[in-house]
């Protein structure tokens, strides 16, 4: 294997540690602990995976969590009642609602009715537009995670061609807006990429993937990108979880892939580690706004 690996695991363990620090600190200071408040509808295994992995992590940098699991054929209005009693619970300081929702629930609404100061997933349309604004309040988790592991390592994205494969509102868009501007989350040299966003309508994908210094994939589909899509020495960043017959796969063919890049996230413990590391650093964030806005209401 030619590509250096990006071990998004020991980063997230250094990155928690750092946070476990503040996290004291917020809570000598202030008596509160920062709560994470988490919103299971349903039963599906993989999103109970992803929901125990982000309790665990905050138990582990000293935050406190509350789960809720309701049952898949909850009401709309049961779980927006539900939404609506975190947001006035002032120990709550972050809310995540686990999607996908099942069939039968529209998740806009639920996810519009967070309180913006406590979305700590940063979907709600004003922590969307503050973004794109590039005054943001909480940096979305998953592209968070990928500009801290690029960032970390050394490898630079000003006035590099980064190219995203998925243009998701979770993903593809969100990190398509923050490369692309001046600053991000881990200053200037760490943003001002010129970016290229393409999906399942891009024409002649290959032409353009092979143009990438940073590549970055976040389709959903197993090992999507192959070696011939690859520029040689470009970096490539898997952001794709896909769970198959052989156990858990991303959206690059890792093995051949790596033979061509000189550096690229591996699946598991690429991207995904981090992205729960962001979700908690959001959330202290969310705690020591709502302790700041608290005190100079009282
Ligand atoms: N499901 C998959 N990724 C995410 C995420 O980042 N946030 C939430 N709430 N649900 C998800």
């Amino acid at each position: 294997m030619a590509a250096t690996l990006l071990d998004g695991k020991a980063l997230a363990k250094k990155i928690q540690a750092e946070l476990a620090e503040q996290v004291a600190v917020f809570t000598e200071q202030t008596q509160k602990v920062p709560t994470l408040a988490t919103v299971l509808v349903g039963e599906d295994p993989a999103s109970q995976v992803y929901i125990r992995n982000k309790i665990r992590s905050c138990e582990r940098v000293g935050m406190e969590s509350r789960h809720i699991p309701l049952p898949a054929d909850v009401s709309q209005e049961a779980l927006m009642e539900e939404v609506q009693q975190l947001n006035r619970d002032d120990t709550v300081h972050g809310i995540l609602v686990q999607l996908p929702l099942p069939d039968g629930l529209d998740a806009q609404p639920i996810l519009d009715a967070i309180l913006p100061a406590k979305d700590v997933d940063a979907f709600h349309p004003e922590n969307v537009g503050l973004l794109s604004q590039g005054r943001p309040r909480y940096l979305p988790c998953t592209p968070h995670g990928v500009i801290q592991l690029l960032h970390r390592a050394g490898i630079e994205t000003a006035g590099k061609h980064c190219v995203i494969v998925g243009r998701s509102d979770i993903v593809g868009k969100p990190l398509g807006l923050m490369l692309v501007q001046r600053q991000s989350g881990c200053g200037p040299t760490a943003a001002n990429a010129t970016v290229t966003i393409c999906h399942s309508r891009t024409q002649n994908l290959r032409d353009i993937t092979k143009q990438a210094d940073v590549l970055i994939a976040a389709i959903g589909q197993a090992e999507f990108i192959t070696a011939d899509m690859v520029k040689p020495g470009s970096v490539v960043v898997d952001v794709g979880i896909n769970r198959g017959e052989n156990g858990l796969v991303g959206d690059v063919a890792f093995e051949e892939v790596s033979e061509v890049a000189a550096a690229i996230t591996p699946v598991p413990g690429g991207v995904g580690p981090l992205t729960v590391t962001m979700l908690l650093e959001n959330t202290l964030r969310a705690a020591q706004h709502q302790a700041a806005t608290q005190t100079e209401s009282a």
